[in-house]
Parts: C-alpha cells; structure tokens; sequence
C-alpha cells in the first residue's frame, strides 16, 4: 500500500471523458486507477488492458474489456513506470507486461503515466531495465547486450510474459540517450521489447503526493 501511489491513480482520472475507451496499465498504481475507474464505469464505452493482471482485476469491478484491433485509436492510456526522467521519459516492465504496454501507448493519443515520487530520476538506469526476449534467444540476446551496452543482463528466472516469453533485466546502465538505446536494442534479433519508452513517451505525468503534480 502505498498513499502516494493512490493519490497518483486517483488523480488519472481527471483525464477521463464521457464515452471513452480507456487504455490501462498494469501495476499496484494502475490497480488505484482501476478502483477509481470502477466508481464511474457507466459513463466509459470500456477498457483494453494491457496484461492478464489487471484484466482480472477490471472485470472483477465489472468493466467491459475490449479488445486493441476492435478497439481503434485510444484517447488516453494510463499506466505506471519504473523510472522517469525529466523528460518524460521511462523505463517499465518490473512486472513484466512491457510488451503490451508499449503497444497500447503506441496506439493511445495521450498517455498520462502516474508514479510515486521515488520513481523520478535526472538519468534513467538505476533501475535494471526490462527486455523480453524470446525463449530460445535468450542467452544470444544477453551476449549483444553486454557487448553493446555494457551492462549485466540478468535472467529473471521463473517469470513468463503473457506473450510467452521470458525476461532479462539488464543492471549497470547509465542511459544518457534513451531514444538512441531503444532503438538498437530494438535491432538484437530475438528481443521481442525493449523497457525504455522514450521514442513514445509519456505526455504527462502525476506524481502523488498532497497535492498531486501533473508534469506535462
Ligand atoms: C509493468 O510491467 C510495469 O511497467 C509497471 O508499470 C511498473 O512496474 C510500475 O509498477 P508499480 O505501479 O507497481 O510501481
């Protein structure tokens, strides 16, 4: 439980119109957002979701579930993240549902990412930055990283994506140009996404707190 996490969910919903279908994240932030969401899940057309995690917990407060192809172009989509810079930049996945995260985002025409204030930083890194992988390149896969960027890819054994696929949590990095590490990261045959979101990202961000922050 986190108060501040709650005051950045709760406040999500400021951004959410009559009639919308809303993108969501996946997280114990997002999961503030949700039961927010609940409260005025009559005047929403529906949702798509982002992983299983919160799909159950959406159709736990009976919120219609739509799927992206169906769906269309998203007005807003609203999710957590691990790390955030300055400018609005961020690294998620830590629940490892960064794949359908980052789809959603690219399909939404606003993303609002809400986060405690731990989670900002002038340079992302600190956090082990997510990639997932296909099973069977996932050691392929570690060796470009390490001899790319440096840093110590570590097997997040145990874990499986909703996709399938496995994780590596990359530790050690220092990433000064996040835009330009995207996308060669991106490039490794075998990655399937990349934690950053800096080609797409967030437009504005909440951070909780009496009173909240909205960073745009
Ligand atoms: C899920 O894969 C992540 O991208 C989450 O958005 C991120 O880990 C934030 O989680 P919390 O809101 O639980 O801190």
């Amino acid at each position: 439980m986190s108060e501040s996490k709650r005051l950045a969910g709760e406040q999500a919903i400021e951004f959410v119109e009559d009639g919308m279908v809303v993108g969501v994240g996946t997280g114990s932030t997002v999961a503030y957002f949700i039961d927010a969401l609940a409260r005025i899940r009559d005047r929403i057309a529906g949702v798509v979701s982002s992983s299983e995690q919160s799909t159950a917990r959406l159709r736990g407060h009976g919120i219609e579930v739509l799927d992206l192809n169906a769906a269309g172009p998203l007005p807003l989509y609203v999710d957590g993240a691990d790390e955030c810079d300055p400018q609005r930049r961020l690294i998620k996945g830590g629940g490892a549902a960064l794949t359908r995260e980052k789809i959603i985002a690219q399909a939404s025409e606003r993303f609002v990412c809400i986060i405690d204030p731990a989670k900002q930083v002038d340079v992302l890194g600190r956090f082990p930055l997510p990639v997932e992988v296909i099973p069977m390149a996932r050691s392929l896969v570690a060796r470009e990283i390490l001899a790319a960027t440096g840093g110590q890819p570590v097997w997040r054994e145990g874990v499986v994506t909703d996709n399938g696929n496995w994780v590596l949590d990359v530790h050690g990095l220092r990433i000064v140009d996040p835009v330009a590490l995207e996308g060669e990261l991106n490039q490794i045959p075998g990655v399937v996404c990349v934690g950053l979101f800096a080609r797409r990202p967030a437009d504005v961000v909440i951070v909780g707190g009496q009173p909240p922050r909205v960073l745009r």
